[in-house]
């Protein structure tokens, strides 16, 4: 069991919080007391985090909601403050992209890998740092990427757009520091989800991948939560515009 910070009286929003990484963020936060609110756009798999974490206890709810439309990013921010009347922590967690070289991604494929890893965060980030700012402070962690700071084949706008993300994050923390709110991320290095499969399903290349992390295996999504909770906690008040790496050493082996 991890050693969670006390986030009673917290609350928080995570995007793509139905399954793999940010689902087992929901959990974290909703185990260290935190009030979670989910959202993504798939109905069933928002509904039934949310279920889990009332069944332990805890307090959650579930928002349909595409972070590619500012409509229903609004919405998402008034649902949590009308619930709750308050934002502490925002963990934006959702993502896309597509497998495939560069020479064979589509124009509106670029379009949507921006707007869902770039974009809406700038949007869903202002919105909930506003609300932060009039209560005094708040928490917003960026789940990006090893491929952040590391080229490679097959998913190159994904790379850019998560570059993009680290440096959107630095320019957060440095314009809203001054108003408590403190804005990092997290990078994680390949995890075991339903985003990374068609790489990992593939034996030769699981082996491969696994020969270089010195950890020698792929994260768990469970791998995550511990630096998530730690940047939302007392212990982090002095941290802001930072990246940590939660990846068994593969930055460091490169
Ligand atoms: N898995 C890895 O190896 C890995 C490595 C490094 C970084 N990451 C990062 O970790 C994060 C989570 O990845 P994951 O592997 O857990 O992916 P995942 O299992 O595919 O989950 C992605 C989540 O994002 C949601 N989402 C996608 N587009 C959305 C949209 N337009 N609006 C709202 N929600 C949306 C999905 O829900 P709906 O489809 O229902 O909307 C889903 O809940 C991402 O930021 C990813 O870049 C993953």
């Amino acid at each position: 069991m991890l050693d969670v910070p006390d986030l009673s009286e917290k609350v928080a929003i995570v995007t793509g919080g139905g399954k793999g990484i940010g689902r087992a963020i929901a959990l974290g936060l909703a185990q260290a007391r935190a009030k979670v609110i989910i959202a993504a756009r798939t109905a069933g798999e928002i509904e039934a985090v949310a279920e889990e974490i009332r069944s332990k206890g805890g307090e959650a709810l579930a928002k349909i909601t595409d972070v590619t439309q500012s409509d229903q990013i609004q919405a998402l921010v008034d649902t949590a403050r009308d619930a709750y009347g308050r934002i502490d922590i925002l963990i934006n967690n959702a993502a896309r992209s597509f497998f495939r070289p560069l020479m064979d991604l589509r124009e509106d494929g670029f379009d949507k890998i921006f707007n869902t890893n770039v974009k809406a965060v700038f949007l869903l980030s202002r919105s909930c740092a506003k609300i932060m700012m009039g209560q005094g402070g708040g928490r917003i962690v960026n789940i990006t990427t090893v491929g952040a700071v590391r080229g490679g084949p097959m998913m190159g706008v994904y790379h850019a757009s998560k570059a993009a993300l680290k440096m959107l994050t630095m320019c957060m923390a440095t314009e809203w520091a001054p108003m408590n709110v403190l804005v990092n991320a997290v990078g994680p290095g390949m995890t075991k989800t339903e985003f990374s499969q068609p790489i990992w399903a593939v034996p030769e290349i699981d082996q491969m991948i696994v020969s270089r992390i010195p950890r020698g295996r792929l994260a768990e999504p469970k791998d995550m939560v511990g630096a998530v909770l730690f940047l939302c906690s007392q212990g982090a008040n002095f941290i802001t515009g930072q990246t940590i790496y939660v990846d068994g050493g593969t930055l460091a082996n490169t």
